[in-house]
This record gives C-alpha cells, sequence and structure tokens, in this order.
C-alpha cells in the first residue's frame, strides 16, 4: 500500500517499517512495551500533558504512548498516533479502547498534512530518529502544532552507554559477520545520540528553548522471566536480531549460546538488568 506523501529518501525506512521487521516488532509488542516501560514513565512525566490538550504522537508504533496521553487529556483532548507502518497501525487500532479520545493515522512525518496549528504537544517515544532529512520533517511536523506548543521526546544515547543492546550484538560478532557500518547520522537508533545534532536539528527547523536531560535507565531485559526470556528479548529484535538474520543456523546457535553465557553474568533471580541511555528532549514552537 502507497502512502499519499513521503519524502522519498526515507523509502529504506518505511519499507523496513512495513516489512519482516516491523513483523517481528508487533510479535514482541507485550514485551516491548514491559522492557521500555521506564522510558515511557519518565517521558510522560516530561512530557505533562493536561486535560483538554491535543497531542500527536510521532512514529506511534502499536500505540501504547498513545494510548497512556489520551488517558491524560481525557475529557476535552485528543491524541493523533501517526506512523508509517501499516502493521504497527493495525495493532494500535485493535489495542485502543473505544471510549478513549484517540485516532491513527498511516503517514510518513516529513511530508504528512498536519492541520495547521491543532496541536498543544508533539511527543514521541523513539518514533524520530529515521529520517532521511531530519530538519525537513521537524519543519512539517512544527507545522502541526500551535505557538508556544511544547515538544517531547525521547531517543537513544551512543550504543556504548547502551549496553542492552551492544552487549548482545557483540558476543553475536563472535561468529557472525558485522552489519554494514552506518554514518552516525544514518537514519537509524542511534542517530540523534549527538546532543550538538540534535539541538541543530530543531533550531534549524524553527524551536526553541532546546534541552536534552540525559537519563540513564536499568532496563531488564529479562522482563522478570529469567534467561531464555532475555535471549529472546537479545536476539528478537534491534541490531542483533538484523546480524543473525539470513546467517546459517549453526552459527545463529553458536551466537544465540554466546549471547546467553554472557546475559547468564548479569542475572539476579529472574531479572537480567542491564544498563540503558536516553535524552529526553524538550523544546518549545515559539
Ligand atoms: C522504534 S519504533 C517506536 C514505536 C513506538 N513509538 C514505541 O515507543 O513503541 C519507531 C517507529 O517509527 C516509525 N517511523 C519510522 N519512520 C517514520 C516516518 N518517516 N514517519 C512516521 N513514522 C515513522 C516506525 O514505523 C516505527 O513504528
Amino acid at each position: 500500500m502507497t502512502l499519499p506523501a513521503t519524502d522519498d529518501r526515507n523509502a529504506a525506512q518505511i519499507a523496513y517499517w512495513n516489512g519482516p521487521a516491523g513483523e517481528r516488532w508487533v510479535r514482541r509488542q507485550e514485551e516491548q512495551d514491559v522492557l521500555l516501560a521506564p522510558v515511557a514513565e519518565v517521558l510522560l512525566d516530561r512530557a505533562a500533558a493536561r486535560g483538554g490538550e491535543f497531542v500527536l504522537d510521532i512514529g506511534c508504533g502499536w500505540g501504547s504512548t498513545a494510548l497512556a496521553l489520551a488517558r491524560r487529556v481525557a475529557p476535552g483532548g485528543r491524541v493523533l498516533g501517526v506512523d508509517v507502518s501499516e502493521l504497527m497501525l493495525a495493532r494500535a487500532r485493535e489495542l485502543a479502547p473505544p471510549e478513549l479520545p484517540v485516532g491513527f493515522a498511516r503517514g510518513d512525518a516529513t511530508a504528512y498534512a498536519f492541520e495547521p496549528g491543532w496541536a498543544d504537544l508533539l511527543f514521541s517515544r523513539f518514533g524520530v530518529m529515521f529520517f532521511a532529512d531530519p530538519v525537513r520533517s521537524f519543519t512539517n511536523m512544527r507545522m502541526g502544532l500551535r505557538s508556544g506548543a511544547r515538544v517531547a521526546f525521547a531517543c537513544w544515547r551512543e550504543p556504548r552507554a547502551n549496553p542492552w543492546l551492544l552487549l548482545p550484538l557483540q558476543e553475536a560478532y563472535r561468529h557472525v559477520p558485522r552489519l554494514p557500518e552506518v554514518a552516525p547520522e544514518d537514519p537509524g537508533a542511534f542517530s540523534f545520540a549527538d546532543e550538538r545534532r540534535v539541538r541543530d536539528i530543531l533550531g534549524r527547523a524553527g524551536f526553541a528553548a532546546v534541552q536534552l536531560e540525559p537519563v540513564g535507565l536499568t532496563l531488564d531485559i529479562a522482563l522478570g522471566a529469567g534467561l531464555d526470556a532475555a535471549v529472546a528479548t537479545a536476539v528478537g529484535i534491534g541490531p542483533t536480531s538484523r546480524a543473525l538474520e539470513g546467517q546459517p543456523a549453526q552459527l545463529q546457535t553458536a551466537a544465540t549460546r554466546s549471547i546467553r553465557a554472557a546475559l547468564a553474568n548479569h542475572q539476579v533471580g529472574n531479572r537480567v538488568p542491564l544498563a540503558g541511555a536516553i535524552w529526553i528532549v524538550t523544546a518549545t514552537n515559539p
């Protein structure tokens, strides 16, 4: 299915989130929501959505933060989740209780025709790092905000500050070829890791009062369910799953065994807590 308006340079990301990777993400929806609950908690706190407000949730995925926001802005307010992935949005529509003031639209945030001046808050949990031309994307999203509106989003800091992702990947690399190098600014999970770049993008898109708050997290990749669950998280989605994809079965097995042994060193009862690091980025639309 084609999107009405997109930035052609986002084509690879749009294909990625609508293909097998998108399917893998949707299969892990419940686990991801538990894993990333600490991010939702701190981001929702900083976003401080109030009753009656109108909110855009960008790259909303299956909509768990859109639903949380809708509970905060009801009654009188409304949340619109925008995402390029039909797979993610199908799950979002299934999960949304009919009484909540939330809707979902399929669109590329870079080119989507936001209703001008509609929103009081632009929000995203890990949904804004995948744009080929982020200045253009944020300039377009700003069109959907009223004057004085707030921005609050979460993005990952650099890989070495995120052992919950890096440790399994390094173990996988003992057995399978490394993923192609990506430049720090290429669209992807870590493209907003550099504070100066984020400030530059938001400033050039016309936002003011840009602040980046470093937040350290402890993410239990076992979700309280033991070592097998931790391994499933590690290989389920993200860079480690991409590194293992299409590799011969014996290499996948050897990599999974190494990952399991490395994670066992961090096991505490049924938990495997590992460090994660994000920025909470806030700004205003002048
Ligand atoms: C890492 S997921 C985060 C999903 C969700 N916000 C969450 O926290 O569970 C990134 C999301 O961004 C979406 N996305 C990627 N590029 C996009 C674009 N150009 N416009 C809108 N959404 C996009 C993907 O489809 C995906 O659902």
